[in-house]
């Protein structure tokens, strides 16, 4: 059976189990849907707040196996509360990368959600800061390329193959109209390209890699007159990921489950 979507890896292991069920445990047919569940792994970085950690939390609850990274693991209370393996990563530091890389070695990964990021806040070309806009893309470009780059043979053991990377509404060129926002939106129009370039490379492995975007939702760098919690955010693009096939490899989704314009 080809393996077309996160459902058809649960019909599998439920099909795999039934199998040695009917021969060892032939009385016991039900046990075997939650081993199907913790077999997957997921990897989110950034972890320890915001978007990253109600990943990490709605994917725990689902009963997968949680690796969330944060940048000081030792303040990262929340995401250990939720069963997390927790790692440190500097998306932006090379050592630091190749010290995950090293820590996961032979781990297999379904699926990565480079999710960490920054945002300054910039409004004219004059506003721009350069120090600040060259940090903008070693955090949200340059980061997920290096992390996708280190953790390619954990994907490649994996199942799912599923590379996810959180853009924006605001990294779209087709719904640029507004302007503003210097740093962020090319960081985001960039991560788009990579994950596109990346999508035609790995297609004919099996990977599916996707962009999504998560609307403007209340966390630290939403502020709090977003419209959206972080809950609803992340169930819709969980709902997103959960239906993925390999048709789907190189596109950009909205967390409401349509397609966003590039
Ligand atoms: N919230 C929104 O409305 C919105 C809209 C569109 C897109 N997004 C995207 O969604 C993602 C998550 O956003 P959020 O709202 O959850 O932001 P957030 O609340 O500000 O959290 C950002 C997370 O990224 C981590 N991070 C920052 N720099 C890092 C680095 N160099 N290495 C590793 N981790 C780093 C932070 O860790 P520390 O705690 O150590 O700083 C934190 O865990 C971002 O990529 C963002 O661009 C958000």
């Amino acid at each position: 059976m080809a393996i077309r979507s996160v459902a058809d890896i649960g019909v599998m292991a439920c099909l795999t189990a039934l199998v040695a069920l009917s021969v060892v445990h032939p009385a016991d047919s039900g046990a075997n849907e939650s081993s199907a569940e913790t077999s997957r792994t997921v990897l989110v970085t950034g972890a320890n707040r915001g978007l990253g950690l109600e990943f990490a939390r709605q994917y725990a609850e689902a009963g997968w196996h949680v690796i969330g990274t944060a940048r000081k693991p030792e303040q990262a209370g929340e995401l250990k509360g939720l069963g997390a393996r927790v790692a440190q990563l500097d998306v932006a530091d090379q050592d630091s990368v190749n010290r995950l890389a090293a820590e996961l070695a032979g781990q297999p990964i379904d699926m990565l959600i480079n999710n960490a990021g920054i945002f300054p806040r910039v409004g004219t070309i004059e506003e721009i800061d350069f120090d600040d806009y060259n940090r903008t893309l070693a955090v949200n470009t340059v980061g997920p390329v290096r992390v996708t780059r280190a953790l390619l043979p954990n994907l490649r053991q994996g199942q799912l193959k599923i590379i996810a990377g959180l853009s924006s509404n605001l990294g779209s060129i087709a719904k640029n109209e507004r302007g503003n926002f210097y740093g962020y939106r090319e960081s985001k129009a960039a991560l788009n390209m990579f994950t596109k370039t990346l999508a035609a490379e790995l297609g004919p492995e099996g990977f599916i890699c996707v962009v999504l975007t998560p609307g403007w939702v209340q966390t630290d760098m939403g502020g709090p007159n977003a419209p959206l919690q972080p809950a609803d955010s992340i169930s819709g693009m969980k709902a997103v990921l959960d239906k993925l096939t390999p048709a789907d490899n190189g596109s950009f989704w909205s967390y409401d489950g349509s397609q966003m314009p590039w």
